[in-house]
């Protein structure tokens, strides 16, 4: 018979306790490899096949991963009264469940192996707010972009959705196994942790017929979102990273805005006014090249016509939010939503933006200051949600998300 969750908690919890002072990573692994149960194999890098992305390496994964089409992102807090162990034994767990089902394996203790196999391009990447850092007993290991996101004037932030102590972001392709890794993870924090929120988002599954393959996703507005990522890993990993030294190298600032759209009104306006709003043409081209040209294309927010005005207006979301320097470069990652009704019967979608970067005071804010003052797409867009998280580097094969940075 397999052995029972209860047992397993209470030998990767118990193992916090031994860990203090005597090599927590390596503790992990033992008790991990020891645990037979149904699942006797450790997860390994080398276990990523064509359908999984490697849980383990520098970074998490999820982040610079090609994006998938599914993602939930799961807000969680910590029981009052959970000290530095109690955190570090729940990130444990989750660590090694984690590993697990983005390797196509349930994780310890569960009952049925079938749900976990043939995962499509699983990832959960952790996130920490500054109340886990608080519990850990290291508040000021809190980066300072994480711990400061300021107020802006256009926010109608909804209590809902607001900080957690930790998110858990779950991406694949398959919707099923977002799900299911969401049960299993949620399954390991329940004498820890309390769920605050859920946030399912997707993305279209391929481009449009006759698009090229390389076509960033269309969100729900009808628009190719991403095309001014930047596309070199070099420059990528640049913006994304935390430079060393220091236990975030390697890490990253996730923001999370919970962004409602009034997609009845955008719906209303033509074609010319859309393209306008945002500098871009629905094809993606900028306004500044002819139609056609590939969306990866810098959008020239100086370029004037003949009568001296600038080609794209000076609010329009493109022209507000490019990079005005280096730090403030970051790899957006956003997924649509689209959850039923509200109160007053309209729908509730939108865009969940995620943006990571590796320093959100210099990235995120200033950029989101610009766009407050004055964006065109503001006409439509509401800021409802806003979180923000350290994400820790990430880590290898026994050792456990976060310990580095909290240890
Ligand atoms: C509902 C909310 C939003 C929607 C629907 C949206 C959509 C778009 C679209 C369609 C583009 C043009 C294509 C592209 O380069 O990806 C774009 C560009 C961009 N957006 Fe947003 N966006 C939203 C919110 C935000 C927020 C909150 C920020 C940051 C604070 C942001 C930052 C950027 C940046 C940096 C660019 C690239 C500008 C450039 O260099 O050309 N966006 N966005």
């Amino acid at each position: 018979m397999t052995r029972a969750t209860p047992s397993r908690r209470a030998l990767l919890v118990g193992s916090a306790a031994l860990a203090a002072g005597a090599g927590a990573g390596a503790v992990g692994m033992r008790l991990s490899d020891g645990d037979a149960g149904a699942n006797p194999v450790a997860a390994r890098p080398d276990d990523a096949g064509p359908t999984t992305v490697s849980f383990y390496g520098e970074h998490q994964a999820g982040i610079t991963t090609a994006q998938q089409t599914h993602v939930s992102l799961v807000g969680l807090d910590l029981v009052r009264g959970v000290d530095a162990r109690g955190v570090e034994g729940v990130l444990r767990l989750l660590t090694d469940d984690a590993a697990r089902l983005c390797a196509g394996r349930p994780p310890l203790g569960a009952l049925e192996a079938v749900p976990a196999v043939g995962v499509r391009r699983l990832t959960v990447t952790f996130g920490f707010g500054p109340g886990l850092f608080a519990a850990a007993g290291v508040p000021q290991r809190c980066p300072a972009g994480v711990a400061s996101i300021p107020a802006f004037s256009t926010d109608k932030l909804e209590d809902l959705w607001g900080q957690t102590d930790l998110l858990l972001q779950i991406c694949s392709d398959d919707p099923t196994g977002v799900a299911y890794a969401q049960r299993r993870l949620l399954r390991d924090t329940t004498h820890a942790m309390t769920l605050r929120w859920a946030q399912h988002g997707f993305m279209p599954v391929a481009p449009e017929p006759g698009a090229p393959q390389e076509s960033s996703p269309r969100n729900l507005m009808g628009l190719r979102d991403g095309s001014a990522n930047e596309r070199d890993p070099a420059q990528a990993a640049a913006a994304v990273w935390s430079p060393g030294p220091g236990p975030m190298a390697g890490g990253t600032q996730l923001v999370l805005r919970r962004v409602r759209l009034d997609l009845g009104r955008w719906d209303d306006i033509d074609t010319a006014a859309k393209q306008l709003a945002f500098g871009r043409r629905m094809d993606g081209s900028p306004l500044t090249a002819p139609p056609g040209t590939s969306e990866f294309t810098v959008v020239d927010r100086t370029a004037v016509d003949e009568a001296g005005f600038t080609v794209v207006p000076p609010n329009a979301h493109a022209a507000r939010a490019q990079a005005r320097g280096a730090a403030e470069r970051m790899l957006r990652r956003g997924y649509n939503y689209a959850d039923g009704l509200h109160a007053d019967g309209r729908p509730d979608e939108g865009l969940l933006f995620l943006a990571y970067q590796a320093d959100a005071a210099t990235a995120f804010v200033p950029v989101q200051r610009r766009l407050a003052e004055a964006d065109a797409l503001n006409t439509w867009a509401t800021h409802v949600g806003s979180a923000a998280y350290a994400v820790p580097p990430g880590c290898a094969p026994g050792d456990w998300v976060g310990r580095t940075l909290l240890t």
